[in-house]
């Protein structure tokens, strides 16, 4: 059991938060959740030592997604999301919502053919009812924890046209306004995101992306951020710093964020074994990205899919994360907690006992009470979502 190893740390305030993408399972020994959501590798107690101790934000990897929140139609099973969120509470961490609209990871009453098909309407209110459902729940469950959410997930296709996605051939193109709206409806103080993959580059794909924020900017519909992905090929696919510097700033043109939601960048064995520093590449591939960030006014977020190399969803031989297959960080790390401003938490004090629950329950109350009292200023300060910046 984690927490029986692990104190509560104080937390640095960071400049950009870092966020890493978690499993439950492998932080937690005894899951009971769906098979699916089983760690790939099993419990591993330096899993979750090296999320406390390098981020401050935990995407939950796949156990927000909709085939595990609704598995049956107005059934909800929030049993592994809670223990995300809760974990991220008493550690005075963030959580990243991921993702409440989404073509992909949908349950299979949704999607199998019924006898009836979804028409607009009835497919409307499956969506709101989901985002609704699920914001409310965490923004009164675990206040402040859950601050930003990718509220539409990869809505776009390879070519920048509308994927044809459930919502989109049920309901629309306006599905998107509409998710927007009814997550703003749910909890107004929630930052909200359109997450999408490979637009790092320009492209026809970056600029169908472009356009549809500034569409969405001229409805005055709520919007934060986009996410860059970043699910990247190889070292050569991080832009060159100034490149994406540019295209994050064109965004902040029509007036919302940018994060980087998912990181990672493969180094694939035959680049070492033909002469090649792998190493070397992926290391400056994460500092070019991280130097844009930092560098760029308006990229508000940088977090990588996965904690340690054998963990990630793109395969152990890819190597793609910051942290290698005995957890140690690689040669990017420190560079890249600098670029961003960031104090690491630091690794938590080990303590021989559980922390007492209700000490736990006091730690979490000051610190959601911090974290309304900034909220509050933030929004104050932040009229400007809908104005622009
Ligand atoms: C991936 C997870 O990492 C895998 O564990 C799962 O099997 C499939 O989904 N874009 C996204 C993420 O927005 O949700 C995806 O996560 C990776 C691509």
């Amino acid at each position: 059991m984690v927490l029986a190893t692990l104190a509560a740390p104080t937390i640095a305030s960071a400049a950009i938060p870092r966020g890493v993408a978690v499993w439950w399972g492998c932080m937690e020994r005894d899951v009971d959740g769906p098979a699916t959501l089983a760690c790939p590798r099993g419990y591993d107690p330096r899993y979750a030592e090296t999320v406390l101790a390098n981020f401050e934000r935990f995407t939950p990897e796949n156990e927000l997604k909709m085939i595990h929140l609704q598995p049956r139609q107005g059934v909800f099973d929030f049993s592994l999301a809670d223990r995300i969120a809760g974990f991220a509470q008493f550690y005075g961490r963030q959580v990243r919502g991921h993702a409440l609209v989404w073509g992909s990871d949908l349950p299979r009453w949704l999607t199998e053919p019924r006898l009836f098909e979804w028409d607009r309407s009835a497919a409307l209110d499956v969506m709101r009812a989901h985002v609704r459902t699920v914001m409310r729940r965490f923004a009164t469950r675990f206040p402040g924890v859950v601050g930003t959410w990718d509220v539409v997930n990869e809505p776009l296709d390879e070519r920048g046209r509308l994927a044809k996605t459930f919502w989109a051939t049920r309901i629309g193109p306006d599905y998107i306004e509409r998710a927007l709206r009814y997550a703003d409806a749910a909890d107004s103080s929630a930052r909200l995101v359109i997450n999408e993959v490979d637009v790092e580059r320009p492209g026809p794909k970056a600029d169908a992306l472009l356009e549809l924020v500034r569409r969405l900017k001229e409805r005055d519909v709520p919007l934060d951020a986009v996410g860059f992905q970043m699910h990247l090929g190889s070292p050569r696919g991080a832009p060159p710093v100034e490149d994406l510097v540019a295209l994050m700033r064109r965004f902040g043109e029509l007036g919302v964020d940018v994060e980087i939601t998912e990181l990672d960048i493969p180094t694939p064995v035959l680049a070492t074994t033909l002469g090649g520093n792998a190493a070397a590449d992926q290391a400056n591939a994460y500092r070019r990205v991280a130097q844009a960030c930092a560098d760029a006014g308006n990229c508000t977020g940088f977090s990588v899919w996965g904690v340690a190399d054998p963990y990630s969803w793109r395969g152990e031989s890819e190597r793609a994360l910051m942290f290698d297959a005995a957890f140690q960080p690689k040669g990017q790390v420190n560079d890249v907690y600098e670029l961003l401003g960031a104090v690491p938490p630091g690794p938590p004090a080990s303590t021989a006992t559980r922390p007492r629950r209700a000490t736990a329950r006091r730690a979490s109350r000051r610190r959601s009470g911090a974290r309304r009292a900034s909220r509050r200023g933030r929004r104050a300060g932040r009229g400007s979502r809908r104005a622009g910046r």
